[in-house]
């Protein structure tokens, strides 16, 4: 596990989109996994930033979202479909037929998610996966449980996770109590992996997500176990990091 530690929350966007921008260099037809919450916010400004410089094509780029709400259609204005709009695809040269998100108002959820698995299957996996991290240690919506789900699935969302996410909502009634998400197989699948986590509301996570135990309690402990994970932490963030 590789660590970048930045001073500001502004070097750890600009270093997450240079890497992302290197990376579709590289590979034109990237397979890009994307995240949503406050974190990958700035990342997504400074994508936007270097393909309006000309420094960056998503034309042959495919993308697959880690999650969504169950229950908001993809016009609601906390949905991640709306996010991502707003925040990337809006602004940038992606063909909307590459872009994947699961979707949280499908007749038969159970369905969805195994068509989303074999979507991901389809495109040849994903070639680097963004992650941001819930501050109990949660990634996509996968959360800590006595089990991990491999694939896509439909998860009750804890209700720490509930009240952290409130503050997009009016109020807390609204948030919805479930979700749809990549399971940590499909994204542990991922060739690469940045993972995002910015102040001191994460410094915990970040510690139990590098101190060597892979446990269920921390979701995002199991990266421990990839071969090509960068985590890209503020100094907030970083404050109890363990080094491996
Ligand atoms: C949500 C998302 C996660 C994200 C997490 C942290 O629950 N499902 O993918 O990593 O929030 O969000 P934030 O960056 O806003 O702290």
């Amino acid at each position: 596990m590789k660590i970048i530690v930045t001073e500001t929350y502004r070097e750890l966007s600009i270093k997450a989109a240079s890497l992302i921008a290197e990376e579709i260099k590289r590979c034109k037809n990237l397979v890009l996994g994307l995240a949503t919450g406050s974190t990958p916010e700035g990342m997504y400004a400074e994508l936007v930033n270097f393909y309006r410089a000309g420094n960056i094509n998503f034309s042959g780029v495919v993308t697959f979202n880690l999650d969504e709400y169950v229950s908001l259609e993809p016009g609601h204005p906390q949905s991640y479909h709306y996010f991502m709009r707003r925040h990337l695809f809006d602004h940038v040269n992606l063909a909307p037929e590459n872009v994947n998100i699961p979707s949280g108002c499908a007749a038969d959820l159970e369905s969805e998610c195994h068509a989303y698995d074999a979507k991901i299957e389809q495109a040849g996996g994903i070639g680097l996966q963004v992650l941001g991290i819930g501050a109990n240690g949660h990634i996509g919506f996968n959360e800590p449980d006595s089990s991990l789900k491999v694939h896509t699935h439909c998860v009750n969302l804890t209700e720490e996770t509930v009240a952290a996410n409130s503050r997009f909502f009016e109020t807390p009634d609204q948030v919805p109590r479930r979700a749809v998400t990549m399971g940590v197989g499909s994204i542990m699948k991922a060739a690469k992996i940045i993972l995002l986590a910015s102040g001191s509301g994460k410094a915990d996570a970040i510690r139990q997500t590098t101190k060597g135990v892979v446990t269920t309690s921390v979701p995002a402990s199991i990266l421990q176990v990839h071969r090509d994970v960068t985590l890209i932490v503020d100094r907030e963030a970083a404050a109890q990091r363990c080094l491996l």
